[in-house]
C-alpha cells in the first residue's frame, strides 16, 4: 500500500516522502525582494519535506501585492534565493519556486511609481490589502492591453530562469487564489473580449501560454502549476469552476507537467475525482488535511501526495512527527507575516524540545 513515506517520482524531481511543505508567504523579505540570513534557516529546518514549494515570489515588480515579498526579476534576487536553496539542499532536501503575480490584488503605493495594479479587466475586488499603514481597500486595477500580456508572460520565463539560477529544484505558476492567473481563468474578473476572455477555452489561454514559456525555458519535467478550484478567495467567483478547470487542464496535458497542486476549499467545488484523471503527472492535493486525512487520500490513490501549511510552520519536522505519531504543534496565526523570527524560525524540532525541557 502508498503510504506518506513511501517514495514519488514528479518529472525530474524525486521525493523521498509525500509530506509536502505546501507555499506560504511569509512577509519576511527586504522591501527590495530580497530574501536573507532567516529565511535560509526557515526552508532549512524543514528540509525533511518530501518537497518544499517556497512562498509565492514576483516575477516582475508589477506583481508585487504583499509587504515585503520577495522578487525572482533579477541578479540580485537570485544571489540572495542561492542562500535558501543552498541551504536546503546541504540539510538534505528540494525546494521548488512558486512565480506569484498578484494582478489586481495589489496597491499603487507596493508598485513602482505608484502604478496603478493591472489586471485582465477594470473589475475593483471587494475586500482591502494589508499594508503598513492599515486596511485599505482595493482599488480598480487597469485593464491590460492585447500587447502587454506577452511581456508578462515573457517575465514568469524568465522568473523560471532566474529560479533555475538560483538552485531551486523546479518552478511552481501560481494559478489560484484569486491572482492574476485566477483572474485570467475566471468569469467575473475576466470580461476581455480578445483571445484572452469569453469562452473557456480563450480565459485558460493566459495560464496554457504561462506554463509553456516556463516549461520551454527550464523544462516540463520541473515545472508544476497550483489552481484552488472553485475557491471564492480575493472575490473570485467563476460562473462554472468544472468547465474552467476541466478545459484547463485538457489544454496543459499536452505540456507533460511535473506536478499539479490542487487546493480547493475543504469542501471542494471541483472534485480531485474529476480533475486526477485530466493530469499525467504527480498530483498533490492541499488544503485542510491533518494526518489521517492525509494518509487515506494518498493509500485510495486518489492524490500522490500532501501538502501541508500551518502544520508545517509549526512543525517543522513533519514527516518524522507523523511517522512516529508524536505530538504536533499549533501555528500562531498572529506571526504569519509579522516580519522577523518570531514565529518563523523558533518553533523547535521534536528532538530539540525534548532537549531543552
Ligand atoms: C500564512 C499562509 C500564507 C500562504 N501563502 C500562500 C502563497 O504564497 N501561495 C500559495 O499558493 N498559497 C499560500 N497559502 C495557502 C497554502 O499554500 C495552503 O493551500 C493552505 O494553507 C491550506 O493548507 P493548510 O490547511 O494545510 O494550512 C498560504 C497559507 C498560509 C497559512
Amino acid at each position: 500500500m502508498t503510504t506518506l513515506l513511501t517514495p514519488l517520482a514528479a518529472g525530474r524531481l524525486r521525493l523521498p516522502n509525500r509530506v509536502l511543505m505546501a507555499p506560504m508567504t511569509r512577509s519576511r523579505a527586504d522591501d527590495d525582494g530580497l530574501v536573507g540570513a532567516l529565511t535560509a534557516q526557515y526552508y532549512a529546518q524543514r528540509a525533511s519535506a518530501g518537497l518544499i514549494i517556497s512562498e509565492g515570489i514576483w516575477p516582475e515588480p508589477m506583481g508585487k501585492g504583499y509587504v515585503r515579498t520577495p522578487g525572482l526579476a533579477d541578479a540580485s534576487h537570485v544571489a540572495a534565493w542561492r542562500r535558501v536553496t543552498d541551504a536546503v539542499h546541504a540539510a538534505g532536501g528540494r525546494i521548488v519556486a512558486q512565480i506569484m503575480h498578484t494582478g489586481r490584488i495589489s496597491d499603487p503605493s507596493l508598485l513602482p511609481g505608484e502604478a496603478t495594479p493591472v489586471a485582465p479587466s477594470a473589475v475593483r475586488p471587494n475586500g482591502g490589502t494589508w499594508l503598513d499603514s492599515g486596511m485599505q481597500p482595493h482599488v480598480t486595477p487597469r485593464a491590460l492591453g492585447t500587447h502587454e500580456i506577452r511581456a508578462i508572460i515573457d517575465n514568469h520565463a524568465q522568473a523560471a530562469r532566474l529560479a533555475i539560477d538560483a538552485g531551486f529544484d523546479g518552478v511552481e505558476l501560481h494559478g489560484g487564489n484569486g491572482y492574476l492567473s485566477t483572474q485570467f481563468l475566471s468569469s467575473n474578473t475576466n470580461v476581455r473580449t480578445d483571445r484572452f476572455g469569453g469562452s473557456a477555452m480563450n480565459r485558460v489561454r493566459f495560464v496554457v501560454e504561462t506554463l509553456e514559456a516556463m516549461a520551454g525555458t527550464v523544462g516540463a519535467d520541473r515545472t508544476g502549476l497550483k489552481i484552488t478550484p472553485g475557491k471564492t478567495f480575493n472575490d473570485i467567483h467563476d460562473a462554472d469552476p468544472r468547465e474552467t478547470y476541466v478545459t484547463l487542464l485538457r489544454a496543459i496535458r499536452p505540456l507533460n507537467l511535473s506536478f499539479l497542486e490542487v487546493a480547493p476549499d475543504p469542501v471542494p467545488v471541483v472534485s480531485h475525482a474529476v480533475l486526477r484523471p485530466l493530469f499525467d503527472g504527480a498530483y498533490l492535493a492541499g488544503s485542510g488535511f491533518d494526518h489521517a486525512s492525509a494518509r487515506a487520500i494518498v493509500a485510495s490513490g486518489e492524490a500522490d501526495a500532501v501538502l501541508f501549511g500551518q502544520l508545517f510552520i509549526a512543525n517543522p519536522d513533519l514527516p518524522r512527527r507523523f511517522a512516529y505519531s508524536e505530538p504536533l504543534a499549533q501555528a500562531d496565526q498572529a506571526t504569519f507575516y509579522a516580519g522577523g523570527p518570531k514565529g518563523y524560525i523558533d518553533y523547535p524540532a521534536l528532538d530539540e524540545r525534548l532537549a531543552a525541557e
